[in-house]
C-alpha cells in the first residue's frame, strides 16, 4: 500500500518535471528561478520551500548549493544509491541540478536554540 503511493508520487513528480522543463525557456547556469520552477517536482516530497512534507525525505532548504549538487549527480551516476532519487534525478541535466542546488540554497532558514 505505502509503495503505492509512493510510486504515485513519483508518477506526479516525473509529469511536474516534464511540464518544467517544457516551460522553462534557454537557462543561465546557477539560475535559482529556473531551479525554483523545476523543484515544482520535489515539492511534493521536499516541501514547496524545500522544509520536507514527506518523513522519509531531508530538508534542502538552505544546504550549501555545493553539498545539494554533489548529492544531485551521485544519485544520478549511482554512487549514492536511493531507490526514488536515482528515478529523479536521471533525467536532470548538469544546469538542472546546478539550477535546483542555487535554489535551494538561496532559501533563507533560521535556527533557533531549543
Ligand atoms: C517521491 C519523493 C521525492 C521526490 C519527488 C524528490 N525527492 Fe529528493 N529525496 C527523497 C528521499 C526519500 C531522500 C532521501 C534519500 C536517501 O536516503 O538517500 C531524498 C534525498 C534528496 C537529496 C539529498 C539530501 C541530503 O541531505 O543528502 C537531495 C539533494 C534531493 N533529494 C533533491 C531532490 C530534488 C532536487 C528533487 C526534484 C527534482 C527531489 N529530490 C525529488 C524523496 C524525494
Amino acid at each position: 500500500m505505502r509503495r503505492a503511493t509512493f510510486k504515485a508520487k513519483v508518477a506526479a513528480a516525473g509529469a511536474a518535471l516534464a511540464l518544467a522543463a517544457g516551460m522553462s525557456g534557454p537557462a543561465v547556469a546557477q539560475d535559482a528561478a529556473a531551479g525554483r520552477a523545476k523543484a515544482a517536482a520535489c515539492a511534493v516530497c521536499h516541501g514547496p520551500l524545500g522544509l520536507s512534507t514527506a518523513p522519509d525525505a531531508p530538508n534542502l532548504a538552505a544546504q550549501p548549493a555545493m553539498y545539494l549538487a554533489t548529492q544531485l549527480r551521485a544519485y544520478r551516476s549511482g554512487a549514492r544509491k536511493h531507490e526514488v532519487m536515482a528515478v529523479i534525478a536521471r533525467p536532470l541535466s548538469d544546469e538542472d541540478i546546478q539550477n535546483l542546488a542555487a535554489w535551494y540554497a538561496s532559501i533563507k532558514l533560521e535556527a533557533t536554540a531549543p
